[in-house]
Parts: structure tokens; C-alpha cells; sequence
């Protein structure tokens, strides 16, 4: 049986929820939110679906004890209320920070033992709030990171050499925030580097770069949150460590040859990451990096 938990019912949550629901992605799922009558709504909705969908999964509201034995939790908490317009993801960190910190402690003492997928901003340090809480190994504790940038990127280069998203290769790394870069090194479609994709098709690298990072800014201007492409995000990588894919992806987690929460490639699995990759970065590229987790220990400080 596969049990997940969601925690927070929100925009990014409750779409969440609906997609485990609607692909059957779990046999069980637990929905948790301090705001009751919110919680039971969801719940409420999503079973008054059942009869309409093709296949079953149970939906119940729980707290740390129905969440205990789940084998994927998301985390879906958050304050995106408190952005301002182009604002930054860091501007969320007090106010989620003591909320992370005490589910932490709370899973742990209820004996969580599964994975962890962090969606909640600023993703990187809260991914690392959660696995220093929960106590669990750090390869059990990962967030959606710029694993959401990536799928940016890909529409953005994929409109400009007329393809299907899924055909562009390659990464953006760093930070789920301004501090990002596309690993152009990574990049590449029609058996052509990015560079080579650039000229033929007359677009601008550092312009592509720059509509990938602002993404999630143009979808919040209009609607004043996110939540579709950030559910697929999560769910996706929760379907990975649920069936152990053993799948190359993109996420948050803990590097220690840069002592920082940031988002880099790793193989995902039953116990999330299961593998490390090593991109091999030309020093361009790495140097991006070491400064994009250097921007996140001073945002951190500086909104702490
Ligand atoms: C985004 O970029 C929610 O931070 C997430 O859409």
C-alpha cells in the first residue's frame, strides 16, 4: 500500500492533493492543515469525487500520527500571502521557518520514517529546517528546488526551437530564487549544444536564462500564487521514490562540498537520493554555483 501525506491544503496543497487523487499516484492519502475547517472541506471534496474517478484511494484528514507511516510526506505550508509583487522568496522564511521546525519535531516523535519532499519557500533552507528537525538522514529530506526552474527553461527553449518541452535537455542549478543560472553546459536538443541552438535559431542565451528565472514571478502577477506547475513538480518526484525509479532528476538537498542546501542533479529512489551526480561543471558553471550558496546563506542571515 502506498501511503502519502500532505501538509497544508492551500492553492499549491489541495492541487497536489488532486492530482495524487485523479492518477491514483497513492492508495492513501492523509491531508493535514491547522486551519479544521479548511482540512475538512478538502477532504470532503476530494471524496465526493470518488465516484466519479475510475480508480480508489483513500482520503482522510490526519495529524502526526496518521502521517507517521506515510512513505512520501509533502510539505505544502506556506505564506506566499507576505510576497510582494516581484518580490523574494526569502520574504517567506520567518514566517515558515517555526512552522517547519515544530512539524519536524513533531514527525519525529511520532516516528516518521519516509521521505520528505519540502515545496515550501525559501525551499533550500527549509528543506535543510526539516531534515535538521526531523532527524532523518539528509537523502530522506529533499525539496522541489529548481527542479520547477528546469521545467521553465525547457518551455522557454522549447518555444524558441519549436519542440516539445520533454525533448530539451539539461538544468537550472542554485537557488530556487534569483541566484539560479541555466547550466548551458547541460543543455541540449536536436543533438545541438545550447550554443549552437542560439545561432541557429537567432535567440539569446542570457535573455532565455532570465524568462526561465522570472517564471514563476510572471504566473504569480497574474494569479498571485502558484500552484499547478509546482504540484507537478511534487508529485513527480514523489512518483520516483514510490516506485524507486532510480531516476536522474533535480533537486534540493544537501551538498557538502558547498555545506549548503542548493539544487543539483541526484538519482531518486525509494529513499529519495539514492545517488549522487557529479555534472563535472566547467569552472564558469561551478563558480555560479558556489556563489548561488553563498546568496543563500546571506539572504538567510539577512531574513532570519
Ligand atoms: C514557484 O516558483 C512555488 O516557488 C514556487 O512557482
Amino acid at each position: 500500500m502506498r501511503k502519502v501525506a500532505v501538509m497544508g491544503v492551500g492553492n499549491v496543497g489541495s492541487t497536489v492533493a488532486h492530482l495524487i487523487v485523479d492518477h491514483a499516484d497513492a492508495d492513501e492519502l492523509v491531508l493535514f492543515d491547522a486551519r479544521k475547517e479548511r482540512l475538512k472541506a478538502e477532504v470532503l471534496d476530494l471524496q465526493d469525487a470518488a465516484s466519479l474517478l475510475d480508480r480508489h484511494v483513500t482520503v482522510s484528514e490526519g495529524s502526526f500520527k496518521e502521517m507517521a507511516d506515510a512513505d512520501v510526506i509533502i510539505s505544502a505550508i506556506g505564506r506566499i500571502d507576505l510576497i510582494e509583487p516581484g518580490g523574494d522568496r526569502f520574504t517567506e522564511l520567518r514566517a515558515n521557518k517555526p512552522s517547519a521546525e515544530q512539524l519536524g519535531k513533531d514527525l519525529k516523535a511520532a516516528g516518521f520514517k519516509g521521505v520528505l519532499i519540502a515545496i515550501t519557500n525559501p525551499v533550500d533552507v527549509i528543506t535543510g529546517i526539516y531534515q535538521a528537525n526531523l532527524g532523518l538522514p539528509a537523502n530522506q529530506v529533499i525539496g522541489t528546488g529548481t527542479y520547477l526552474d528546469t521545467a521553465r527553461m525547457k518551455r522557454v527553449v522549447a518555444e524558441k526551437v519549436n519542440l516539445d518541452p520533454r525533448s530539451i535537455e539539461g538544468y537550472v542549478l542554485g537557488e530556487h530564487g534569483d541566484s539560479q543560472f541555466v547550466a548551458w553546459s547541460t543543455v541540449r536538443a536536436l543533438g545541438k549544444s545550447a550554443e549552437q541552438l542560439a545561432e541557429e535559431f537567432n535567440f539569446s542565451l542570457d535573455d532565455a536564462e532570465q524568462a526561465a528565472r522570472q517564471g514563476g514571478f510572471d504566473v504569480f502577477a497574474g494569479k498571485h500564487y502558484t500552484n499547478v506547475a509546482i504540484a507537478h513538480a511534487a508529485v513527480s518526484l514523489m512518483n520516483l521514490v514510490l516506485s524507486d525509479a532510480r531516476r536522474e532528476s533535480i533537486v534540493s538537498h544537501y551538498d557538502k562540498d558547498l555545506d549548503s542546501y542548493i539544487s543539483t542533479p541526484a538519482v531518486i529512489g525509494r529513499q529519495g537520493i539514492v545517488a549522487d551526480i557529479d555534472l563535472d561543471l566547467p569552472d564558469s558553471e561551478y563558480a555560479k554555483l558556489k556563489a548561488s550558496a553563498q546568496t543563500i546563506s546571506e539572504k538567510t542571515q539577512a531574513n532570519s
